[in-house]
């Protein structure tokens, strides 16, 4: 039987997740690869965060690429269907909520391999965001959740997951931003941008806000509003370029749209921002870290430990402009709290759980 834990990535979020598990394993000497699925691929989507990161060259490059959710999530199914039977994992290990989450796990238990999910339990109770239907469907095969919130806990718990495989380890994203925060440097990022005076950073990708060319529309709208009042640099995801622009993004002087940048530089300008518009999970809980006003343009939020204890609060498009005004005339908090356990330990917490499961395991056979 083997001792392999195998690493499944492919999509931005996934690789600020995974490299600090990976580092902490690496570090009591488990013996682990990494996949990547090829989810994502663009240099500014997938490799720049190997190179500012420490990750490691991804032993498996999938490459399966881009398509419908049918489509995509049949090719990772085969593809990593593949590589599993080759390789035997004791355990494979998956990462948020993206379609490489979910192909992963589902492969995982239909060959019996055990599997550990980082960043269990959340929940938007949104069954129209493809991510909720990946979170649920990954909880519900794991073996081992790790989660980063109280509340993910007691959703888990409300879903009848046996308690003994809930493991509350903080954040392993926030592993990530507190061991690259003295590279966030918001004046080399003023400077790059030729941003002077107050600027909102803005990022929005979720379908619910870019794909349909009516919302698009009135996206657009709310954000030139917005633009009217203070500087907006906007950083555009691949899959909200083409109808963000046709719907107009380009039109307002003062909203500047850049291609997607990398983690360092992308943090350095979020940490000088006087406020950031996302609809994004993994800024909603930066923002809450580094005490940057955060707007997140959705009805729900399946983190809401960032508006209890951080920084994040929900809007409408309608409210937006007004919200910015006043949170340019307030200024930031100076006080604020972060949640329990997010000190930059997840992933060692998450390397003694996964290294005491193998050895168990070993001990058992
Ligand atoms: C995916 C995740 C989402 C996550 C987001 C993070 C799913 C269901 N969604 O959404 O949860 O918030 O990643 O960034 O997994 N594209 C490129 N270059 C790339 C990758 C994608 O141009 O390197 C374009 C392609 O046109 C593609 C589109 O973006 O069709 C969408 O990519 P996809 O991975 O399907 O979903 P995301 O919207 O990126
Ligand atoms: N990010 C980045 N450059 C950008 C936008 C985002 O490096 O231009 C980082 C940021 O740290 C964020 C992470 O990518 O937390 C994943 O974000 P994304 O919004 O793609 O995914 P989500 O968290 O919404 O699933």
């Amino acid at each position: 039987m083997s001792d392999l834990v195998l690493h499944i990535t492919g999509a931005r979020p996934n690789f600020p997740k995974a490299a600090p598990v990976i580092r902490a394993l690496s570090a009591v000497g488990v013996n682990q690869r990494l996949v990547h699925t090829g989810q994502h691929y663009d240099d500014k989507m997938s490799a720049v965060f190997f190179r500012q990161l420490g990750l490691p060259r991804p032993d498996y490059d999938l490459g399966v690429g881009s398509g419908s959710h049918g489509r995509q999530t049949a090719a990772l199914l085969t593809a990593l269907e593949d590589l599993f039977v080759e390789l035997q994992p004791a355990f494979a290990v998956v990462y948020g909520d993206v379609n490489s989450t979910l192909a992963a796990a589902l492969v995982a238990a239909k060959l019996g391999v055990r599997l550990a999910h980082v960043e269990a339990g959340l929940r938007s109770f949104d069954m129209t965001m493809p991510e909720e239907v990946n979170r649920l469907v990954t909880d519900r095969l794991s073996d081992v959740l790790f989660a980063t919130s109280p509340d993910a806990v007691a959703h888990l718990g409300n879903e009848g997951v046996d308690p003994g495989k809930i493991h509350l380890v903080g954040n392993p994203m926030i592993d990530t931003l507190l061991a690259n925060l003295e590279n966030f440097d918001a004046e080399a990022a003023r400077t790059t941008h030729d941003l002077t005076g107050s600027y909102v950073v803005a990022t929005l990708h979720r379908p619910g806000n870019v794909d349909d060319s009516a919302d698009a529309q009135a996206l657009v709208k709310t954000l030139h509003s917005v633009a009217d009042q203070v500087q907006i640099i906007l950083p555009l995801h691949p899959r909200g370029r083409a109808s963000l622009e046709e719907a107009g993004l380009l039109a307002h002087p003062r909203l500047r749209v850049v291609d997607p940048l990398g983690y360092v530089e992308f943090l350095g300008l979020v940490r000088g921002a006087d406020a950031v518009v996302t609809d994004s999970g993994g800024v909603q809980e930066e923002t809450t870290m580094l005490g940057v006003p955060c707007l997140t343009l959705r009805p729900n939020t399946e983190r809401p430990v960032t508006i209890s204890h951080g920084t994040n609060r929900l809007v409408t498009r309608e409210e937006l402009p007004a919200v910015v005004a006043g949170v340019l005339a307030t200024g930031r908090a100076t006080t604020w709290t972060v949640p329990p356990l997010w000190d930059g330990q997840a992933g060692p917490r998450i390397a003694k759980i996964l290294r005491d499961e193998l050895m168990s395991e070993a001990s058992a056979r």
